[in-house]
């Protein structure tokens, strides 16, 4: 499973790509706007951080503005991904950016119907946001689970589940048990992985016990 971090806060990405853990970044507008610096200034600064894909949302709601935004982010990095929205307008933009070998990431999906049109538009990854969906009273797993059997059902389609909107580490352990393909996650949610209280404490009782051996390995 691929892991992301969802932030556009470049020492956080700096920070968190030197654990080797990080396979990719995503930003949205909100996590630029949070950065408070010049969108493209801190897209290639990320784009050189990180090897892997690098999500860049278009602003534009109409396919012609669209493309003309998709085709300007893609020309930052060769490893930048154009972040779409999964509005008609977005498909379609979709397929144009696929279909010239741009990859494409169709962000703000919330049902099962919408991630099948994302996948025959060519797009690259599929976000659904699951936290969003939780936030309502509704099951944002589910969702996940439902896209990954019709995606398993037409081998052809080859587009990737990026779960998005994730808010805890259970999230990205049902996102991992059902099989999705790579979950994006907010710099604090990623740190939380490595943590469990048992591991603090017995490392705390081996290292009592070492010290009254009188020993030291280097
Ligand atoms: O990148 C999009 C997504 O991860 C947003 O998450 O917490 O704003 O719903 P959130």
């Amino acid at each position: 499973m691929k892991f992301f971090v969802d932030t556009a806060d470049t020492d956080e990405i700096r920070d968190l790509a030197a654990t080797g853990m990080v396979d990719g970044v995503t930003t949205n507008p909100s996590l630029v706007a949070k950065s408070g610096r010049d969108f493209m200034e801190v897209l290639k600064e990320i784009c050189e951080i990180v090897d892997g894909p690098v999500s860049a949302e278009v602003t534009a709601t109409d396919h012609e503005t669209m493309l003309a935004e998709g085709r300007k982010l893609a020309k930052v990095a060769s490893n930048v991904t154009v972040k779409v929205p999964l509005t008609w307008d977005g498909l379609k933009t979709c397929r144009a950016l696929s279909d010239a070998g741009t990859q494409v990431n169709v962000t703000l999906c919330f049902s099962a119907n919408q991630a099948l049109l994302a996948a025959k538009a060519g797009a690259t990854f599929i976000s659904p946001f699951v936290g969003r969906l939780d936030d309502l009273g509704l099951d944002g797993m589910e969702l996940i689970s439902e896209i990954r059997t019709i995606y398993d059902n037409y081998p052809a389609l080859s587009t990737e589940i990026l779960v998005a909107s994730i808010r805890t580490p259970i999230h990205l352990k049902q996102s991992a048990l059902i099989g999705a393909d790579v979950a994006t996650l907010p710099p604090d949610v990623l740190r939380k992985l490595a943590n469990h209280v048992l591991t603090d404490k017995g490392l705390e009782a081996f290292l009592a016990d070492w010290q009254k051996t009188g020993q030291a390995i280097l």
